[in-house]
C-alpha cells in the first residue's frame, strides 16, 4: 500500500459535529498510574495509537497484565512496588517522548538495568534533560552520545529526595521527577515553569501526598513517597491537540462551522484557543464540566470573515506547544505579519518543527523570517496555491503530516505528502474523519 497521500482539491464549506479520539497525554498517564495501582482499573475511550500501545507494551514487560476489549482497556495493577524487574529488559518507546521520559521516573528503583530504545525520531531527542534530575535521586544512566537513546537506567535502593527547578516549561521533565518523588522516601520539591498538569491532577484526584502552590509563572510542587494508589476508572476525553487540526480546518474554510464533542480543555492545554480568538476566530465552549479534576467541553468554531495577525505572547507557548505548526497556517492567511517568539522548545519535538513550519509555509509561497527560536509570518489573505508541493523526509512527525494535509485542503495546490502512517502515533483515524468532508 502506498504510504503517501495526494491532495488536489479543497474542502467545501461545511457544518459538522465530530468526535475525536482520546487525549494522548491523559491516556499515557492513565496507563502508568493504573500500572502502579492496587487492583483493576478500566479506561474507556483510551487512545488506540502507537504511542499508547508502546506504553501498554512497556508495562507488560514490567509484569503488568492488560486486557483490551472493544474500546475498553483493563489494567491489573500490582501496587506501587508491583513492577517485576527481570534481567535484560528492553523497552521500546517507539515515537513517544512522553512514554520514554515519564517511564524513567518510575524506573529509578529498578533492581536490574533496563534499556530504553526508540525510533529514529525519538533517538535524536534529548534525554539528558531527564537523566540529569533523575540521577540526583540516585539512579544511574548511560546515554548514547551522552544525551540520546538508546539508554540504560540502573536503579538505586537508596533513593534521596531532590529539589528540582524546571525552567523549560516541559511537562515531561516535571512529570518524570514527580514520578521519581512518588517512589522516594522524604519530600521532593519541584519548582516548575507552567506546563500541562495532568499528572498533578491525577495525583490530587487519587489523594496522593502532593501539595501544589501556584505562582504566576511557576508552580511549586511537593510530593512524598506514595504508599498505595487506588484503582482508577477513567473515561478519557477527546484530545485538544488532535482537535486543533479540525479547528484550523474550520477557521480556514469560508462559511463553515464545527462542533467537536467532549474535548479536554484543561487551561494548560488551550493556548491555541486563546491565540486563535485573538486572531479573530469565533470559538465558544459549550457544556463545560469538570471530570476527575479535568475541564471538558464541546468546542464550537465558526470561520471568520477575515483573520488578524498576532504578536503572540510567549506566556502562551507552553499551553500551545503541540499546536504551533497548525497555528502557523492561520497566520499564513492573516492580514499582516505575525510574530511567534521564544520557541526554542519547538525544535525539540518529533522533528525540528520551527524549521518544518518554515518549509511548509515557504513551499506555499508565504514569506517568513526565522531565527533559532522565532518566526515572523507574512500573511496573505488572498493566498491561492496552484503549484506542486511535496512534503517528505520529516522524520515521520505526525503533526507535520496533519498540518500539511490541512494546508492542502484549505489553500489548494497539488500536494504529495509522504509517510501517512505517521498519524498512527497520535491520531490514527485522522484521515478517516477528514475523508467525510466533501471536496470541491
Ligand atoms: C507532553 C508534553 C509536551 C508535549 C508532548 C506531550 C506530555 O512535551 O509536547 O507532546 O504529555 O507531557 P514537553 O514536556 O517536552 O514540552
Amino acid at each position: 500500500m502506498s504510504n503517501e497521500i495526494v491532495i488536489q482539491k479543497k474542502i467545501r464549506p461545511f457544518k459538522k459535529k465530530i468526535h475525536i479520539s482520546g487525549d494522548k497525554s491523559i491516556s499515557i498517564r492513565w496507563i502508568l498510574f493504573a500500572s502502579l495501582a492496587t487492583g483493576v482499573s478500566t479506561a474507556k475511550n483510551l487512545l488506540m495509537s502507537d504511542d499508547v500501545f508502546a506504553t501498554l507494551n512497556a508495562i507488560k514487560k514490567l509484569g503488568i497484565k492488560i486486557k483490551i476489549k472493544d474500546d475498553e482497556c483493563k489494567i491489573f495493577g500490582k501496587g506501587i512496588d508491583g513492577y517485576k524487574y527481570k534481567k535484560n529488559i528492553v523497552i521500546d518507546a517507539k515515537n513517544s517522548g512522553t512514554l520514554g521520559r515519564l517511564l524513567l521516573g518510575l524506573l529509578i528503583n529498578t533492581t536490574h538495568p533496563i534499556k530504553i530504545i526508540g525510533d529514529k525520531s525519538l533517538s535524536k531527542r534529548d534525554f539528558k534533560r531527564i537523566s540529569d534530575p533523575l540521577s540526583k535521586f540516585g539512579a544511574k544512566f548511560k546515554l548514547n552520545k551522552k544525551k540520546n537513546l538508546p539508554l540504560l537506567i540502573s536503579g538505586s535502593k537508596n533513593l534521596q529526595p531532590i529539589n528540582y527547578i524546571e525552567k523549560k516549561g516541559s511537562a515531561q521533565c516535571k512529570s518524570a521527577v514527580l514520578f521519581g518523588g512518588m517512589l522516594t522516601e522524604g519530600t521532593t520539591t519541584i519548582k516548575a515553569k507552567k506546563s500541562r498538569n495532568h499528572s498533578e491532577i491525577l495525583c490530587k484526584y487519587l489523594k496522593l501526598p502532593i501539595s501544589i502552590k501556584k505562582n504566576k509563572k511557576y508552580d511549586e510542587i511537593k510530593i512524598k513517597k506514595v504508599k498505595k494508589i487506588r484503582n482508577l476508572n477513567y473515561n478519557i476525553p477527546a484530545d485538544i491537540s488532535s482537535s486543533s487540526f479540525f479547528i484550523v480546518l474550520t477557521a480556514l474554510t469560508e462559511n463553515s462551522k464545527i462542533i467537536i464533542k467532549n474535548v479536554n480543555i484543561n487551561p494548560s492545554r488551550i493556548g491555541i484557543i486563546t491565540i486563535l480568538k485573538k486572531m479573530g476566530i469565533k470559538i465558544i465552549f459549550k457544556n463545560i464540566k469538570i471530570y476527575k479534576g479535568e475541564r471538558i467541553a464541546d468546542i464550537n468554531v465558526e470561520s471568520p470573515k477575515s483573520i488578524k495577525s498576532i504578536n503572540c505572547p510567549s506566556r502562551l507557548n507552553s499551553s500551545a506547544i503541540d499546536e504551533f505548526l497548525v497555528i502557523f497556517l492561520v497566520a499564513a492567511k492573516a492580514n499582516g505579519v505575525s510574530h511567534f517568539k521564544n520557541l526554542e522548545e519547538l525544535n525539540q519535538k518529533e522533528s525540528p518543527r520551527l524549521k518544518w513550519g518554515e518549509k511548509i509555509l515557504n513551499s506555499m509561497g508565504i514569506k517568513t523570517i526565522v531565527s533559532r527560536n522565532s518566526i515572523k509570518i507574512f500573511g496573505n489573505p488572498n493566498l491561492k496555491i496552484n503549484k506542486n508541493i511535496t512534503i517528505k523526509n520529516y522524520l515521520k512527525d505526525h503533526r507535520v503530516f496533519m498540518t500539511s494535509v490541512v494546508a492542502a485542503y484549505t489553500f489548494g495546490g497539488n500536494w504529495q505528502i509522504n509517510d501517512k502512517d505517521s498519524i498512527q502515533s497520535s491520531f490514527p483515524n485522522f484521515l478517516k474523519i477528514i475523508s467525510k468532508f466533501k471536496k470541491k
